[in-house]
Formats: structure tokens, sequence, C-alpha cells
């Protein structure tokens, strides 16, 4: 039963809730905005509450004044916002995140949230509202599809309120809080993809999810099978596919949102149902976290559903060549040459370095849209995780001022890119004997070896970058609105980033 996000406008102090909740500062010495109608209604026991010490603001603190009838409401819950400073709009998706587990927790169905009405840390209110329902939704989320007795026993929050004191903070929250659920519902859709087993999400399966999204207005889908995409000649991508039985998908979705020549954004994800590496096998240490190794085509797909849901006035193509990658009898092996959809030849030389393979496909399907930009998005490297740690999503390309969006807008929603340098130097790497290039690239710069294979298939003259995810797609350990495991990250940096081109083309 998901929760539902409803947005109202009341007096905080007025409402008849479970828990009132309201964000504060650290350091805060003022009682003002929700804070001060909080503290006049309960004849100064919030202060009281506050000034005890108890609660000093620090980030994701929390902190439970139980009323005894001075409010309708039951109890006032404070969640800390860190020093103003450094508080970032992220801030407040941490603490909603936070504080929406301890209601849980608490098993209380439902609570109300105020809506700041000078925003958080320097943001609109409309944006603050939008960070607050994702920080609400993405902090919920579970995965209890396997666990049918574990689901019945927890009581999932309902319904949360976001309250607007006034006709403007109601009108900028309702539409933060709604684009808010859209996004969030994506990232956690592509988390729900990520979560189940390969024997359930198949390249099948994920066309699918594909077609079902297309039933939405202004979307189609076309999936190309295995025949389909050897006569158009996908030698890459069918030399992944070609070690397991289960059948390979090709799956492309356009959306029209823009007049018919507009030129369309087309996003590329890597859809590996699972990577056991092929020929050149894994170890079996953590293999198991290969399942998913389709997180970028699952972003893929989720992005064009969200964009769709938002109307964005853009054409945007979604391409997904989906697949397992085995070993087995027919399995590509290394020292192969596979011939691909370019016309490019290439020499395997590791048949865990799939994704580029199935990728480089996926790309020059792309080059047929004339694209007005190209972002592909990939599980691609384990070296992206050596460079940047699991805090960075990394990000290569061919036009500079893309990129840049892509690291802004990434800084300002809270998924973080960080670029390496795609230099031609690193090209002479992965040259090859017998065929035009190989797929490895030695030892060093692994992830920048990878972005200029992928180069190899798209044309300079359109605007390209790379999101490199295998670092941040996976979590060791739950933060405050993102769980262990799946993390769904890149879901809303994709999202944001066509947002973005939307209002403001490159
Ligand atoms: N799917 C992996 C990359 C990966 C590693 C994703 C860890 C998530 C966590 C990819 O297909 C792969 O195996 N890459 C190889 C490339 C190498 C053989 C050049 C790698 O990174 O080891
Ligand atoms: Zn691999
Ligand atoms: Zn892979």
């Amino acid at each position: 039963m998901p929760t539902t996000i409803k947005v109202k406008k009341g007096h905080i102090e007025e409402e008849r809730t479970e828990a009132i909740v309201v964000a504060r500062y650290q350091d805060d010495v003022k009682l003002d905005g929700a804070v001060a109608h909080l503290n006049r209604a309960t004849r100064g026991r919030l202060r009281t509450h506050i000034r005890s010490g108890e609660f000093q603001g620090k980030l994701n603190q929390v902190s439970i004044l139980h009323l005894n009838g001075e409010l309708p409401a039951k109890r006032i819950v404070l969640v800390g916002l860190g020093k103003k400073p450094p508080a970032r709009l992220d801030s407040i998706r941490q603490a909603m995140g936070t504080v929406s587990k301890a209601m849980r927790s608490l098993e209380l169905p439902s609570f109300t949230l105020a809506i700041p009405e000078r925003g958080i840390a320097g943001a609109t209110v409309e944006a603050t509202s939008q960070a607050m329902a994702e920080g609400c939704l993405l902090g919920l989320y579970q995965f209890l599809h396997y666990q049918p007795s574990r689901a019945k026993e927890t009581k999932p929050v309902r319904t949360i309120t976001l309250l607007a004191r006034d006709e403007q903070t109601l009108k900028m929250g309702r539409a933060g809080a709604q684009r808010g659920q859209v996004i969030a519902e994506a990232a956690n859709s592509v988390r729900d993809l990520c979560n189940h087993p390969s024997n359930v999400l198949t390249p099948t399966t994920l066309a699918a999810e594909a077609k079902t999204i297309a039933k939405a207005r202004g979307i189609r889908c076309t999936v190309l099978d295995r025949a389909k995409a050897k006569k158009l000649g996908m030698g890459a991508f069918l030399g992944v596919a070609q070690g397991s039985h289960e059948p390979p998908k090709f799956i492309v979705l356009e959306y029209s949102g823009a007049p018919k020549k507009t030129r369309p954004i087309v996003l590329v994800g890597k859809a590996v149902t699972f990577d056991t590496g092929g020929i050149s096998i894994k170890p079996s240490e953590n293999m198991e976290r290969m399942k998913a190794d389709m997180t970028g085509g699952a972003i893929v797909l989720q992005t064009i559903r969200a964009i769709a849901n938002l109307k964005l006035p853009l054409n945007v193509v979604g391409i997904v060549p989906s697949t397992e990658n085995m070993p087995g009898g027919l399995a590509t092996k290394p020292g192969d040459i596979l011939t691909s959809l370019s016309g490019k030849t290439i020499e395997v030389l590791n048949t865990d370095a799939e994704g580029r393979l199935i990728l480089a496909d996926g790309l020059a399907y792309a080059m047929r849209y004339k694209p007005a930009a190209v972002i592909d998005i990939a599980t691609l490297t384990g070296a992206v995780f050596v460079a940047l740690g699991s805090h960075a999503i990394g990000v290569l390309g061919n036009h500079d001022a893309l990129i840049n969006r892509v690291k802004k807008v990434g800084e300002s929603i809270g998924e973080r890119a960080w670029q390496l340098p795609l230099w031609d130097e690193y090209k002479e790497q992965i040259k090859s004997d017998v065929a035009d290039i190989r797929n490895i690239g030695g030892r060093g710069g692994g992830t920048i070896t990878a972005a200029a294979f992928l180069s190899h298939f798209v044309d300079d003259d359109y605007p390209w970058v790379h999101l490199d995810i295998a670092g941040t797609d996976w979590g060791e350990s739950a933060r405050p609105y993102i769980p262990k495991g799946p993390t769904g990250i890149g879901s809303r940096l994709v999202i944001e980033l066509l947002r973005d081109l939307a209002s403001n083309p490159l």
C-alpha cells in the first residue's frame, strides 16, 4: 500500500493528527514559523522542551514531545536540519527520510508536516516541498516482495499531510510535492527492479515493464528480439547475449512531448539482468549483486515514465539493450571479434567488459535519431568505485557545457557527479592488433578507457555524456533516505537534468 502525500491549507496548531513534524536548524535561537505557533498553543511547552537541551537540531536528530490535550495533535516531533550555513536542500531530504522511518517504527499511520513559508537553505517553497515529499517517500522505501509475512507485520505510513499556512505556500507546496512524488516513485521503481532477482527480472520482464509504461499517452514502445537484432547487425549486443538461454531484448521507448521536428534527447541504459562475467567469469564473492547490473536500463525506463507524468515539453527516446551475460557453449570467448551495428569491429579480450559492448550498439542506434543530446547511464566499471567511492557518479563526455550541467544539477539535487578526463591519449589504450578496437584498456584508468571505447560509437556532432554509476548503485548500509542494497541513485539526476534541459536548452 503506497504512502499518499496530501497538501492542504491549514494552521498547524489546529490539526488533529498523530504527530506534527517540524524541521529545525541547529543553534536556531529564534522561535519562529511553525515553532512559534506551536509554542504559543502549548503555552510555552515547546520552548521548554527545546531549551532543555535535549534537542539541539543536529542533522537527522529526532525528538518527541507528547501533548496532553493542549492541541488536537497527539505529539510534536522535532527533526534537526544541522547548522544553517552548511545545510543544503539535501538536509531536508535526509531529515524527512529519518523522521518518516521513525514515525513508521512507532506504527503511526499518518503525520503532518509544516511547509516552511520561506523554504529551506535558500531554496524556494516549491523546491523545499519537492525535497520534503522525496525525502519521505524515498526514506520509507522497503522491498518486501518476497517476504509476505514481514510485509503483513509492518504497519505502513498511509498518509503524510503537508500543511501550508497561506494560499501562496499552498500553491507552490502543491506543485513541488506533486513533482517530488513522481520523481520519488520513479527512483523507488528503479530500486524495485534492481531488487528483483535475475530469475524473475529477465530481459523479457523488463520489456513487459516497458510496454506497460508505454500505455501512457505519448509513448511508443518497440522491442527487438534476437532475430530482429541480428537482421539489423547488432553484433556487439548479440555477442554478449549469445551465451544465454534467456532471450535478449533491445527495448526502445519514444516519448513525444514536443513538436515532431524537435530533435530528441536520447537516453541509453545498460540492462544486463545478470552479469556472471561470461567466460571471463567473476569470482563468486558478491556476485549476487550483479542482478542489479540493469540499473542504467531501469533508470531509463522509469525516467520516461516520470517525464511523461510531468508532461515535459521534450521529445525523449529511451534505448535499453537488455541481456544476461552468461558463460556457455555458445558464449563469446576471449579473442573473438564482433562486428557492431556501427560497422566497427571489436576484439573481445575480456567477456566481463560486456556493458560497453551492448552500449556500443545502443549508442549507434541512438545516432539514427540525430539527437539534440545523448545521455548514457550504466553500471560500467568497478574502477569508478576505486576512483570516486560511493559518493559520486563518474561523468565523462564530449561536450563541456552538458557535463557542467550534469554536475550542477547533481549538486543541487543531492546526486553528485564528478568529471574524469576523456583525452585522446586514453584512446590509444583500446587499439587492437586485429580489429578496429578492443574492449579493455589495460590496468590504468578503467573508467576512462571504458568511456573512450563508447566514444567510438558516438558521432562528435552530438553532445554526449556518459554516467558511470557502478560505484553508487549499491549501498553497503542504509542512509537517511537511501536503503542498503539498490539505491536508485542516478534516477533523480537524469530526470532533473531533463527538466533543466526542458526549461533551458543546451
Ligand atoms: N558490471 C560490471 C561493473 C560493476 C562492478 C558494476 C562492480 C557494479 C559493481 C562490469 O560489466 C564489469 O565487469 N566491468 C569490468 C571491466 C573490466 C573487465 C575491464 C570491471 O570493472 O572489472
Ligand atoms: Zn561485466
Ligand atoms: Zn556488467
